[in-house]
C-alpha cells in the first residue's frame, strides 16, 4: 500500500502544508477509502482562520475537510455494507466534535469514513460529481428532517404522496440549497426557492415549483403574497443574511412558522489568516448585533428559529437513514442527482489552498473540487 499524504494544518490560523501522514487503520464500523475527489466548503476556510472561535475543541496538527469520494481499500470489523473496491462518497468527520481526529479529515489521500456516513456510488457518477454531495446533503437533511428543526416527513426513493405542504428554501442555487430542494421534493413537499435569474432553470430542474430573485427589493412582499394560500411546513434559510428575509416571509404565512438557519447574518469567511485584530474588532460586535437582531425580529413576528449544525444528523438515526438507506438508491435511480456541477481546480493536495481561495471569492451554482 502506498504512503499516505495529507494537507495538514499545524495550528489555528496556519496555512495548509502537504506532508506524509500515517496510514489510517479502520476500526469497527469504519472503512478506509482511497480519496479520489475532495469538495471544499466555506467552513473549511472558516475553521482555518477562526478555528479557536468555531471549533475550539480541535486538536492540532489537524486535517480539515468534510466531502470525499473514492474507493474502499480496507473495511473494519462489523462492516457489512461495503467491501474493498466499492466506489463510495462520504461525510468526513475529522474536525467534528464527535470525532476530532486527523484520520477522519478529508484533506488526505487515505481517509477513514464511518460506514453510517458513507454511500455506495453508481459507476455512472464520477468521483468529482459525487464529492459535491456529503456536507450539503447532511446540512439540508438536518434542517429539513431533525425533530428540533423543521421536522418534515422523511424522503422516499419511490415517489412520495404529496403532503400538500410547501417549504421555502432560500438560496436554492447554493450547494446546500440544491440538496435541500431535492430532499424536500423527495419527501413530498412543494418547494419555493430563491436564486439569481441566471439560475432559475437550474433550480427548477432540481424540482423547485417557483423561484424568486433574491436581489429584488420587494422579494419578501411578492413571495409572501404568492404563499398566502399555502400551508407552510417552514423555511430553510441558506446564504448569509437570508435569516431576516425568511422570518419576514414566514411571519405572513399560515402553517408552521419556523425558520431553520444554515448561515450567519454577516459573512465570517473573509477573516484574514493572520493579523485578525481589526477584523475581529469590527466584525464580532456586528455579528453579535446581527444575531440579537434576528432573535428580536423572530420574537416580535412570532416565528421560531433554529441554527443548523450540519453534522448533527450523525448523533441519531437520521445520518444512517440518509447515507445508508436513501442516498444510494436515490442516486442509482436518478431520484436525486449530484448538484451543482463540480468546478475542478486541481489534481493534487497542493491545489487545496488555491481551491479555498477561489471559494472565498465566491461561486455560483458550482462546487469547488480537487481531484486526486
Ligand atoms: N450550518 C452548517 O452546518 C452549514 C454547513 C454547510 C454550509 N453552511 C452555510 O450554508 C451557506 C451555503 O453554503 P454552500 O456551500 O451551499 O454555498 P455556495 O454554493 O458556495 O453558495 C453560492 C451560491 O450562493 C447564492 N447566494 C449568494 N447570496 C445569496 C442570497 N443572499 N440569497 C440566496 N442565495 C444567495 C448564489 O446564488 P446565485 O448565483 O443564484 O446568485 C450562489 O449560487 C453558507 O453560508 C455556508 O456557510 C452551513
Amino acid at each position: 500500500m502506498s504512503l499516505n499524504q495529507a494537507a495538514w494544518i499545524n495550528a489555528k490560523g496556519q496555512p495548509l502544508s502537504v506532508s506524509e501522514a500515517p496510514m489510517p487503520r479502520p476500526g469497527a464500523g469504519e472503512i478506509l477509502v482511497r480519496n479520489r475527489a475532495i469538495a471544499l466548503n466555506s467552513f473549511d476556510g472558516i475553521v482555518q482562520t477562526l478555528g479557536s472561535m468555531v471549533t475550539p475543541w480541535v486538536s492540532y496538527p489537524a486535517i480539515l475537510g468534510s466531502d470525499v469520494a473514492g474507493e474502499v481499500v480496507v473495511v473494519g470489523a462489523s462492516v457489512s455494507r461495503f467491501k474493498p473496491g466499492d466506489r463510495v462518497l462520504g461525510l468526513a468527520l475529522g474536525i467534528d466534535k464527535i470525532a476530532n481526529r486527523s484520520v477522519e479529515g478529508a484533506f488526505q489521500k487515505y481517509v477513514i469514513l464511518r460506514q453510517e456516513a458513507a454511500t455506495e456510488l453508481p459507476d455512472s457518477i464520477s468521483f468529482e460529481r459525487a464529492a459535491v454531495l456529503p456536507l450539503a446533503i447532511a446540512t439540508a437533511a438536518c434542517g429539513l428532517f431533525l425533530d428540533d428543526q423543521l421536522g418534515l416527513r422523511a424522503p422516499s426513493v419511490q415517489r412520495s404522496e404529496p403532503t400538500g405542504k410547501t417549504v421555502l428554501i432560500w438560496g436554492g442555487s447554493t450547494c446546500v440549497g440544491s440538496a435541500a430542494i431535492q430532499l424536500a421534493v423527495a419527501a413530498g413537499y412543494e418547494v419555493v426557492t430563491t436564486a439569481s435569474p441566471k439560475n432559475f432553470d437550474y433550480v427548477r430542474g432540481l424540482g423547485a415549483s417557483y423561484v424568486f430573485d433574491y436581489n429584488d427589493t420587494d422579494v419578501v412582499v411578492t413571495m409572501a403574497k404568492h404563499l398566502a394560500d399555502r400551508d407552510m411546513a417552514g423555511a430553510l434559510a441558506i446564504a448569509v443574511g437570508s435569516g431576516a428575509s425568511c422570518i419576514d416571509v414566514m411571519s405572513r404565512c399560515r402553517g408552521q412558522r419556523m425558520v431553520s438557519m444554515a448561515s450567519s447574518p454577516l459573512p465570517i469567511n473573509d477573516a484574514p489568516l493572520t493579523r485578525q485584530f481589526f477584523w475581529k474588532l469590527t466584525r464580532l460586535p456586528q455579528l453579535a448585533a446581527g444575531f440579537l437582531g434576528l432573535a428580536i425580529r423572530a420574537r416580535v413576528r412570532g416565528v421560531a428559529t433554529r441554527a443548523i449544525w450540519g453534522t448533527a444528523l450523525m448523533k441519531g438515526t437520521l445520518g444512517k437513514q440518509i447515507f445508508n438507506e436513501f442516498l444510494g438508491p436515490a442516486l442509482a435511480s436518478g431520484r436525486l442527482v449530484p448538484a451543482p456541477k463540480p468546478l475542478v481546480v486541481g489534481h493534487s493536495l497542493e491545489a487545496l489552498p488555491e481551491a479555498l481561495a477561489l471559494l472565498r471569492r465566491g461561486v455560483s451554482a458550482s462546487k469547488v473540487v480537487v481531484s486526486l
